[in-house]
């Protein structure tokens, strides 16, 4: 195999943010829609120009000419549709959370190693550059040691019948954009926390729309969030270290350059903030060029299936912590 033929496993709005990014890698094509009406895939391949289009899951799973299915369904059939793809031989880029449960992670990371296939989260941020740039930062000692993380992910949900305001379908604010800094944290301090604390402000349906967490990790650092669905558009990460303070206003999705900027401040010299530019790149380019690394030339995924199944661990802790109103282990 020399270039990687993608099918797209729904005809999900976040679509149109991988569909460039397909077809802009040097090594992947987007030959394929799957959608579960036959006239909604037709009709979706028309507006993208998307050669083939298949009218259920299953027989976009079972083609030979898809070898990577993107896979953008609601968050509850993530596990189940991933399974089948791997099963099926397909390698699998799924949209976060990988899954809703450590059980699910465990069974879809069988059916990876069973089948010899590629799986891996679509963290699209953490493949950024700025990330890199961050993570160099905080690794590198040059803002001391990391005390603590605040960061924000809040937009107005207004999309009325989305699988976003329905529990059962993993919806909620958590396991939509507070896995956002759930999983910097993890990617910045190393690994999960060890205790959390969450606080969940709840609809009449029980979907949370507010979350707040707080993390506590081994060394001492400690990570607070907060994430919803009923404020402006609200971005924000903040670390705290002894030597120094990194501000970025747009960590997870800078795709507008004029709004995304990133601050360092130094013990002692507070007033003298040190602007950096914000490398540059396609959002979502960096998830699908490694992807074609670990299908076609055999490298590791860099977001390994052992850091998904520590994000899930996480959420589900702090979804306890609420439910009891108390301190949960990880
Ligand atoms: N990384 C990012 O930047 C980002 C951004 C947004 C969302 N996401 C993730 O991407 C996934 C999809 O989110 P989205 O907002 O794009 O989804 P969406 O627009 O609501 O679309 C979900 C698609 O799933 C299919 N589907 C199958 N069973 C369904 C059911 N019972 N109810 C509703 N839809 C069903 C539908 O496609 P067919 O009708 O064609 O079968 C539908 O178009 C989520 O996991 C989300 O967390 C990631």
């Amino acid at each position: 195999m020399s270039d990687v033929c993608w099918g797209l496993l729904s005809t999900a709005r976040i679509n149109r943010a991988l569909i460039p990014a397909i077809r802009d890698a040097a090594r992947g094509r987007l030959v394929a829609v799957a959608s579960r009406s036959a006239e909604s895939a037709q009709r979706y391949a028309a507006e993208w120009g998307i050669l083939r289009a298949f009218g259920c899951y299953e027989a976009m799973i079972e083609s030979d000419e898809v070898d990577a299915i993107y896979l953008s369904l609601p968050n509850h059939l993530h596990a189940e549709w991933a399974i089948r793809a791997l099963e099926a031989g397909k390698h699998v880029l799924c949209e976060k959370p990988l899954a809703l449960s450590v059980e699910e992670v465990d069974a879809m990371a069988a059916a990876a190693a069973q089948s010899g296939t590629v799986l891996a989260e679509a963290f699209m941020y953490l493949h950024h550059p700025q990330i890199a740039l961050i993570d160099d930062w905080v690794t590198s000692g040059r803002l001391g040691t990391i005390q603590r993380l605040e960061s924000t992910f809040c937009f107005t949900l207004d999309r009325a019948g989305n699988y976003r305001w329905d529990p059962a379908m993993g919806g909620g604010a958590l396991w939509d954009v507070g896995v956002y800094p759930l999983s910097l944290s993890q990617w910045l301090l190393g690994g999960p926390p060890t205790h959390v604390l969450g606080h969940a402000q709840r609809n009449a349906a029980g979907v949370d729309i507010a979350f707040s967490a707080q993390m506590q990790y081994a060394n001492g650092a400690v990570s607070q969030f907060y994430c919803g669905f009923q404020s402006p558009w609200t971005m924000g990460l903040t670390v705290i270290g002894s030597e120094g303070r990194l501000v970025a206003t747009r960590p997870f999705n800078n795709i507008d350059p004029r709004h995304a900027r990133l601050y360092v401040s130094h013990r002692g010299r507070e007033e003298a903030v040190e602007e950096m530019a914000v490398p540059q790149a396609s959002l979502y380019a960096g998830e699908v060029e490694e992807m074609h690394r670990a299908i076609l030339d055999g490298d590791a995924p860099r977001l390994s299936l052992a850091a998904s199944r520590d994000h899930i661990r996480t959420v589900q802790a702090l979804y306890r912590s609420a439910a009891e109103g108390a301190v949960v282990r990880v």
